[in-house]
């Protein structure tokens, strides 16, 4: 076990610490956020200007925690057979291919759609279905792990793989508790939707579409087309 992967250095336990931490933090941020408005007051009310600060707050911690990642590596034997031309390229296809889902990701979802946004009450329209959520329910996640995996290749470092499994445990762990709650998120906000249409109709308010419709096409004054639809 020595030989593959050494026990003895801080650094390992630094950089595991690290991905255990990352993950963590922005869930308990993001569900602080969520039920107290934490970081939106933070941020002088402005909840836009919160998930920016918390997009660049996850932002670094993911640098940092890659430098630490990079550091530990240095202090880990290497293994001959991670070296061979064959490891060699499939860590460059690693790398390659979670860059890929990492950036695609966040072009689809936008910074607030990929940094928790839905958490301070900035939602998506639409759920994106498109490339790369069709091949995987989490690109950014799965793209991280496959980066750190790649990286473990490419320096032919066993303890890397090792850290790599530990990365890809926190990240299963956190969906676990992402997934179902900001599930319920957009289901609340279906729920409200239908019970606001609800209360319009009861009302007999003029339906939201029509109006909206008239106004941007600048149509006649709203009363003159009243007018008519009484006779
Ligand atoms: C995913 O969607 C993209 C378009 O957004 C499409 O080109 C690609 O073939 C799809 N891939 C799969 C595996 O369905």
């Amino acid at each position: 076990m020595a030989n593959l992967v050494d026990l003895s250095q801080p650094s390992l336990y630094i950089s595991a610490a690290m991905i255990i931490f990352n993950p963590t933090f922005w869930n308990i941020a993001a569900r602080t956020e969520y039920h107290h408005k934490t970081i939106t007051k933070l941020a002088g009310g402005n909840s836009l200007y919160g998930c920016y600060a918390l997009a660049v707050t996850i932002f670094v911690l993911g640098l940092i925690r890659d430098a630490f990642y990079e550091r530990a590596l240095r202090a880990q034997p290497t293994h001959p057979l991670l070296l061979s031309l064959g490891s060699q390229a499939l860590a460059v296809l690693c790398v390659a291919s979670g860059n890929v889902l990492v950036l695609s990701s966040m072009w689809a979802l936008g910074i607030t759609g990929t940094y928790l946004g839905d958490y301070f009450g900035i939602l998506m329209d639409d759920m994106v279905t498109g490339f790369p959520f069709n091949v995987t329910d989490a690109p950014m996640y799965y793209g991280s792990t496959l980066s750190f995996l790649g990286t473990a290749l490419w320096y032919g470092k066993p303890a890397g793989v090792l850290l790599t499994v530990l990365v890809l445990v926190a990240y299963r762990i956190a969906l676990t508790f992402e997934d179902p709650f900001t599930a319920e998120i957009y289901a609340k906000r279906e729920r409200e939707q239908k019970g606001r249409g609800m209360q319009a109709h009861g009302k007999k308010v003029e339906p939201i579409g029509e109006k909206t419709v008239a106004q941007g096409k600048k149509m006649e004054p709203l009363g003159e087309k009243v007018g008519p639809k009484s006779d």
